[in-house]
């Protein structure tokens, strides 16, 4: 990676920025310095039912941990979204639905969206969810699922949306997890032209799993196919209840600490863990981040490709745009479909002026060949962004010169499901851009690299990422589990939040995330933990072990590679490799299909048994004559075994 190359903030986009170098300095010293004074004023973007008078309360001693922000004040997610436009901008586009099918579109209205929350905040109370309740969303992304979350947030209750991809056994456990009672889903969704059984993964995963119980589904009519099963008492059309419902609801009022969401995300053991989110600190932060980084000014079309299944959805599609009273693009289909040309339409179509989409996706698109961009001009874009995994310079540059036609700011965008939001960017006006590098840390952010030791390293240099101090916008706790939040973000370096990220830090002190150094895949941005597809792995019956590793992928920027000892008896061949892919994707999802399965006679363990992974990445990556110290294996033979007998990709 070359650093070399800077592309220095252009007058033009000076100009119009929100924050100019001298400002951002400045604003940052303060952030850090004086956080109350910082954020006590800056806490005032949204509407408080009550005001705070406490802003920041947080200490990361590890025997002490506790994070407040604006404590004492109280507020309502919904009504920031929505109630304080109605009076300026309640006739504005709120959100641009675009179909799968490009013939289908269609404006929401701030007002519109007000009413139909309303309504179905109303609906839910009929079906029995209370403040505190978790309802669970499986829906695509539709208006629907929009209106799902916000209804969620005005009647206090906790959304807990599950990403449409995952199969029936994934969305059972977090059903289970989040001891979810309500059901939020839609017939079918569509995805390239292709309809997603939702309500059938429904049905499967409430039907096999006990531990899955549930009072309430309500059904959403996207496609209309009349064959979805139906269970009478438990099933209902959101059609039917949303007719009667009344569009008056008062939203309720919540204290700053209180959930506003959780959301599961994978880490390096374990179970996939509810990420727990509360509303004042989240709120503010969402909205702060999308303005300043995205440089957003009124009128401008914003457009985020990401779907309501991951935190980029939550904060940067629903929330910190809503809340800015932003126009916002809600896209149910994928970047290929009908053909590859399709993000530059739909970005012509409706004039998008910012832009917001994953290294993989751009990629795929690179892949194509610039013609991929033909008949679109994207002359609406002022802006472009990145999120999800590192950007490779070369797809930096791509996306730069051919979407963003040489004249756009690309700001990538580094941040976590636990950090609610953006942590480090470049601000499109006060940072110069560096290929590759998520550059500087937004407000309040306090980036540290340490070594092994947890000592903090200064100047250039590459070490673990960790964050110094609380920001508004952090986790709170995972569901259900203080003990494991403190033990998975705490306890690796005490007195400092561990991000699971490695970096590198420049003579300018930018930031290069150079990628997870825990057992967390990022497969095309989606994030995995390798225990999971392993656990998966072994409930197969001919499967004695299994270890996963990354390897580089062109597209995906990580792929799943599997090793897998089968129990005795049982033959390799590639039928079994094919019903272990299927495995895997009932198991969990297609996202984590294994892209190589490479049967191994035995694993390289450590005396003790512990799997050495190192090695297994090495092998994977085809980089033996890099394998390191193999000398504490129990076995060396097994290692020259597996290198012989590789898969080939
Ligand atoms: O490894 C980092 C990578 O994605 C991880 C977080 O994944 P998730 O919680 O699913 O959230 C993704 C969307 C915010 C991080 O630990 N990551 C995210 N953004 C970047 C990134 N790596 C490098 N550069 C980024 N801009």
């Amino acid at each position: 990676m070359t650093d070399k190359q800077v592309y220095p903030v252009s007058p033009e986009v000076a100009e119009r920025a929100l924050v100019n170098k001298e400002q951002y300095e400045e604003m940052y010293r303060q952030s850090v310095e004086e956080p109350d004074t910082f954020w006590g004023e800056h806490g005032k973007r949204i509407d408080w039912i009550k005001p705070f008078t406490k802003v920041k309360n947080s200490t990361y001693d590890y025997n002490n941990l506790s994070i407040k922000w604006f404590e004492d004040g109280v507020l309502n997610a919904s009504a920031n979204c929505l109630d304080r436009h109605l009076e300026t901008r309640g006739d504005q586009t709120a959100i641009i639905f675009e179909g799968d099918d490009p013939s289908e579109s269609r404006h929401v209205t701030y007002r519109e969206l007000h009413e139909e929350t309303c309504k179905f905040a109303n609906v839910l109370k009929e079906q029995g969810v209370r403040k505190g309740d978790v309802v669970t969303i499986y829906m695509p992304m539709i208006v629907e699922t929009a209106v799902a979350m916000l209804a969620c947030a005005r009647i206090g209750a906790i959304h807990s949306v599950v990403f449409g991809g995952f199969s029936p056994e994934a969305l059972a456990a977090r059903v289970a997890n989040g001891k979810s009672r309500f059901v939020v889903t839609a017939d079918e969704g569509l995805r390239g032209g292709r309809a997603i059984p939702l309500k059938k993964n429904v049905d499967s995963a409430l039907k096999h799993h006990e531990e899955a119980n549930v009072d309430s589904v309500i059904v959403v009519t996207r496609t209309g196919n009349d064959q979805v099963p139906w269970t009478e008492g438990r099933d209902h059309r959101y059609e039917d209840l949303m007719q009667n419902a009344s569009a008056q609801c008062e939203p309720e009022p919540m204290n700053a600490e209180d959930p506003l969401f959780m959301l599961y995300t994978s880490g390096s053991t374990g179970a996939p863990k509810g990420v727990l989110h509360t509303t004042g600190g989240y709120m503010v932060y969402a909205s702060m981040t999308h303005q300043y980084v995205f440089d957003y000014h009124d009128g401008d079309v914003y457009w985020c490709t990401a779907d309501f299944g991951w935190v980029t959805g939550h904060s940067y599609i629903l929330y910190g745009p809503l809340a800015n009273g932003a126009v916002t693009l809600l896209f149910e289909g994928v970047p290929n479909y009908p053909d590859s040309s399709r993000m530059g339409q739909v970005v012509d179509k409706h004039q998008v002026n910012i832009l917001y989409t994953a290294p993989t996706a751009i990629r795929a698109l690179m892949a194509q060949g610039e013609s991929c961009m033909d008949g679109t001009t994207r002359k609406s874009l002022k802006l472009l962004g990145s999120v999800g995994e590192p950007i490779n310079p070369e797809a930096w540059e791509w996306y730069h010169r051919v979407i963003g036609n040489g004249e756009c700011p690309i700001v990538d965008t580094w941040w976590q499901t636990e950090t609610g939001g953006i942590l480090i960017s470049p601000l499109p006006g006060a940072v110069d851009l560096k290929p590759g590098s998520a550059s500087k840390p937004f407000f309040g952010v306090q980036p540290a690299l340490v070594d092994n030791d947890g000592n903090i390293l200064e100047g250039e240099t590459e070490g673990n990422l960790v964050i110094l101090d609380s920001w508004p916008g952090q986790m709170r706790t995972i569901y259900g589990d203080h003990e494991r939040f403190i033990q998975t973000y705490f306890s690796t370096y005490k007195g400092m939040y561990f991000t699971g990220d490695g970096a590198r830090r420049d003579a300018d002190g930018y930031y290069w995330i150079t990628g997870r150094v825990d057992d967390v895949l990022n497969v095309s941005g989606h994030r995995m933990g390798t225990a999971e597809v392993e656990s998966a792995l072994v409930a197969h019956d001919k499967v004695a072990e299994a270890a996963v590793v990354g390897y580089p992928h062109d597209i995906k920027g990580q792929g799943i590679y599997v090793y897998v000892t089968l129990v005795q008896g049982e033959e390799p061949s590639d039928e079994l490799k094919k019903e272990l892919v299927q495995w895997v994707r009932k198991e969990i999802g297609p996202i984590a299909s294994p892209d190589v399965i490479q049967w191994a006679p035995g694993l390289p363990k450590t005396r003790s048994g512990k799997i050495m992974r190192r090695i297994l990445r090495k092998i994977a990556a085809n980089e033996h004559d890099q394998l390191g110290d193999t000398s504490t294996l129990a076995d060396p033979g097994v290692v020259d075994e597996l290198i012989s007998s590789r898969a080939f990709r």
